[in-house]
């Protein structure tokens, strides 16, 4: 069976799957149930500095996207660091990491930007046995208006300062977390990069507000009829969570640098999709709050099920696969021709298809033939956007079919797309050679 052991900047854990920080691992009676229920290592909910501990709201703390199934898409959370004192946390750590010296257990911290600050707490994490330290320069809220978290991340010179600093004062491993809640995400990695980081993880959550309460005109969750931007997180987020671990692990300057991803994970195949990417191993947070700790066994053995049936003996064999495919716009290849096809027998009559591509597409499908409601692809209308395939309600029935270039539509005669005879040197191509007018 495929070995999924995971070896993350010399960290090693029995599976690529990490809780994130976040509630999951904020206490050791979480930790200890979440390693028996199988995860490969955990984030520790972010430490602060010494003193009176963070103190949170007393109202709710959440708000929610549902999808049509009541099915949890995205969550959004005004929570802060932990709210334990830092002694009793190490305390945990410590304990657990001596229970469990498989797992990898990971620190993060968040103290004020000076080198005071992170010198006094990293010999105090470091006394716990931790296996590696996760900077946050994520959050969002609350913490970032002290000058912390995503105030940090999202300044470039913070991140290598503070990198640097770490790289200093421990011996263990740096993973730098980074924002979403910036433009162009290969900045920071880059300055994560050049103060010495380790690794990057990303993404933490993204700033949101979920709803309104339209009776008291609050954004949601409400506290006492007023509410403030929270992170966002869950399926919701993949997307671009996916794009970002992209953007990192394909830009030159960053090339090798280890990625843990994060965002949205939920099942096996986002985790593969993830490290085919380049993340080098995953961090999950939503799923476990919604699904409970045992979805990691769906995950491990999902994972290895679908290793084993592509024949990928080790993680190797899939990290990082995917990130030569991902290119710029002006590199597709616009000789790749695919139509839509609707799968006639499968096709419950609905019409979605036909609306969708009428009323803002390319008027490619019909409703009625020769007096009867019949939907079928008119192939030289059809540009093969795709808006079809995704509108449609039946899985399946509706299918993108790659054709040769220069095929001949059966009906008009005409082919159905045209032949570039040669692409790399063809106009049409923005990165042939020019040619010099006459
Ligand atoms: C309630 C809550 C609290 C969180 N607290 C922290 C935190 O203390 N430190 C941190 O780095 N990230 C924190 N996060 C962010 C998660 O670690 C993770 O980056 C984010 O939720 C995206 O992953 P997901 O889509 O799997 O949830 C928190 C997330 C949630 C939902």
């Amino acid at each position: 069976m495929a070995d999924i052991r995971n070896n993350f900047v010399g960290i090693k854990s029995p599976n690529p799957f990490w809780l994130a920080s976040a509630p999951p691992t904020d206490k050791a009676y979480n930790v200890e149930r979440a390693f028996k229920a199988g995860w490969g290592g955990v984030v520790w909910k972010t430490l602060g500095e010494e003193g009176p501990p963070v103190v949170n709201v007393n109202g709710p703390r959440y708000g929610a996207i549902w999808g049509a199934d009541r099915r949890l898409l995205g969550l959004n959370n005004i929570e802060l660091i932990t709210d334990r004192p830092l002694q009793v946390n190490l305390q945990e750590m410590k304990q657990v990491k001596m229970n469990w010296p498989d797992r990898a257990l990971i620190a993060s911290i968040m103290v004020p930007c000076n080198e005071e600050s992170w010198k006094a707490i990293l010999p105090l994490v470091e006394e716990t046995g931790a296996d590696g330290i996760e900077l946050n320069f994520g959050c969002p809220h609350g913490m970032s208006e002290r000058g912390m978290g995503s105030a940090v991340g999202q300044v470039p010179e913070y991140i290598e300062m503070v990198v640097r600093w770490c790289k200093q004062y421990t011996r263990m491993p740096v993973i730098t977390k980074l924002t979403p809640n910036i433009t162009d995400i290969r900045r920071p990695a880059r300055a994560a990069h050049a103060g010495g980081t380790d690794a990057v993880s990303l993404i933490n959550t993204i700033n949101s507000i979920t709803s309104v309460d339209l009776d008291s005109f609050s954004p949601e969750p409400s506290i006492g009829g007023k509410g403030s931007h929270g992170g966002y997180c869950g399926p919701a987020v993949k997307p671009i969570a996916l794009n970002m671990v992209a953007e990192i692990a394909r830009d030159p300057e960053t090339h090798g640098l280890p990625i843990s991803g994060i965002g949205g994970i939920t099942t096996w195949r986002d985790a593969a999709e993830f490290m085919a990417l380049g993340a080098g191993n995953v961090q999950v947070c939503t799923a476990a709050m919604t699904y409970g700790f045992k979805i990691v066994q769906e995950m491990i053995a999902g994972l290895k099920n679908w290793m084993d049936e592509k024949g990928h003996a080790t993680l190797d064999d899939v990290i990082g696969r995917a990130t030569p495919n991902v290119t710029d716009w002006k590199f597709l290849n616009l000789n790749y021709v695919a139509k839509a096809r609707i799968n006639q027998d499968l096709c419950i009559k609905c019409g979605r298809c036909h609306i969708a591509c009428e009323d803002t597409s390319h008027q490619a499908i019909t409703s009625m033939v020769d007096g009867v409601r019949h939907f079928e692809v008119m192939e030289d209308e059809c540009v093969g956007c795709n808006l079809c395939v995704n509108v449609c309600p039946v899985q399946g029935c509706i299918t993108m079919e790659p054709l040769a270039a220069g095929v001949i539509d059966q009906r008009t005669g005409q082919p159905v797309s045209p032949v570039y005879a040669n692409w790399t040197t063809h106009p049409n191509n923005p990165m042939a050679p020019k040619v010099a007018a006459e």
